[in-house]
């Protein structure tokens, strides 16, 4: 299949950007990467990409007086490069609705808890504190609802009886750097469409199966 054009957006550490760039450079996932955009400068994953060879750019949020100017400025960077698929790994802003609405069916996101439970910031602390046995990640369709929409692949980790938000938080990024190229490999090679705000999967296919298990060895 042809390879599709794939645009990242972060704001941070980038280590699902790198899961993502693995998988591409494996042959894993049919696509390459086309530009990574930061918010903030000093995105450690920005030094990552110089040195791996992508090519970056930076949309600096707090140069732009309000919300809408700042995503209008991500939306002209991103139609610079007429991507296929716009990727959020780590971008820590809210995007306003028309921003999602221009791109609604090509942006993904991975949120860092078992959707619809604990949406928003510091969902492994959200996760001790409510006692849950079990917490994950959720890669779904962006909607202008913060931390809602589509959900196209979920997976799941253990809580331990000693755990903290930290190793709750690291066993959680471990699944995450699986469960993303996955979740993109089976959207990009349509095993899955979004139909009627939902996600159907087609020809027999079904979300990958991360039920219970303990891919990154630390739990
Ligand atoms: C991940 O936990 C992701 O789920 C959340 O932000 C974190 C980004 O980590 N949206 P990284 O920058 O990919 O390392």
């Amino acid at each position: 299949m042809t390879e599709q054009k794939l645009l990242l957006l972060i704001s941070g550490r980038g280590s699902n950007l790198r899961a993502i760039q693995r998988a591409c450079q494996n042959g894993d996932l049919p696509a390459r990467i086309s530009a990574v955009i930061s918010n903030r400068p000093n995105a450690a994953g920005l030094a990552w990409c110089r040195e791996a060879g992508l090519a970056t750019r930076v949309i600096p949020h707090q140069v732009y007086p309000d919300r809408a100017s700042f995503d209008q400025a991500l939306a002209a960077a991103i139609d610079d490069h007429a991507p296929d698929w716009i990727i959020l790994a780590g971008f820590m802003r809210q995007l306003t609705d028309s921003f999602v609405q221009r791109y609604v069916g090509r942006l993904i996101n991975i949120h860092p808890s078992l959707l619809p439970a604990f949406p928003g910031l510091h969902t492994h602390q959200h996760a001790l504190h409510a006692g849950v046995r079990w917490h994950g990640a959720t890669v779904h369709f962006v909607i202008p609802e913060l931390d809602a929409g589509p959900i196209i692949a979920q997976g799941i980790v253990p809580i331990l009886a000693d755990d903290n938000p930290e190793t709750l938080a690291a066993r959680v990024l471990d699944l995450e750097h699986q469960l993303y190229p996955q979740a993109l490999r089976h959207l990009l090679r349509g095993d899955c469409v979004l139909k009627n705000d939902r996600v159907v999967w087609q020809r027999g296919y079904q979300s990958p199966d991360f039920s219970g298990c303990n891919p990154g060895g630390s739990a």
